[in-house]
């Protein structure tokens, strides 16, 4: 992991962003988007503090994680959904573990005590990558939405900050 590092996402990182965001939905088990958004429309929905890149040696981005509010109320203020992708080719080399280790550090270093995901089962990267990094199992949404036509569970994982009292 040496040649790999994480900075703040800029704008021109969108056209690769996104594209790594579409190889990881056509894998399937991403998430019930099929569609990458546009960049307006990634930009609008996510936190502007708290968006990083991993990149390689030649800034050349390798994946990337978000986060969105969960709800519009003062008192969920400090809980937000993220999302990190990495792309197919650099996956299985820790370039996930770096870019959520990145996002814990700035959440809690904002006050932000609750980060939540969505994981579909079959998805044992994902699930290892959280459970790794201190994120618990709430539970299983059963069949709450479809994925191009068939209905699919959903794991609830959350991470609650320790530092944030
Ligand atoms: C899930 C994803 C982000 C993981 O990225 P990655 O960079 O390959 O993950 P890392 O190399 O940092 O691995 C993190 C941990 O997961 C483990 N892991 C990685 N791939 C795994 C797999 N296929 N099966 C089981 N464990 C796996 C690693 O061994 C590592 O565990 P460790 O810390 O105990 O060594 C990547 O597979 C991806 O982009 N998938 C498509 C998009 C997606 O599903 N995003 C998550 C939506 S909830």
């Amino acid at each position: 992991m040496a040649d790999v590092t994480i900075r703040p996402m800029r704008a021109d990182d969108a056209g690769r962003v996104l594209a790594i965001y579409q190889a990881g939905l056509d894998g399937g088990d991403a998430s019930f988007e099929t569609r990458a958004p546009t960049w307006a429309a990634f930009d609008e929905a996510r936190l502007p503090g708290h968006r990083f890149v991993a990149v390689d040696g030649n800034d050349t981005v390798l994946g990337w994680i978000a986060v969105a509010p969960t709800s519009a109320r003062a008192v969920y203020a400090g809980v937000v959904e993220h999302s990190v992708y990495v792309a197919p080719d650099a996956r299985g080399r820790g370039v996930a573990r770096l870019l959520l280790e990145a996002l814990i550090s700035s959440t809690e270093a904002a006050g932000i005590w609750t980060i939540q995901s969505g994981v579909f089962g079959e998805n044992t990267a994902s699930l290892h990558l959280h459970q790794r990094a201190g994120f618990r199992v709430i539970g299983v949404r059963e069949r709450v939405a479809r994925h191009h036509g068939r209905w699919r569970d959903v794991i609830l994982l959350e991470r609650r900050s320790s530092l944030i009292d």
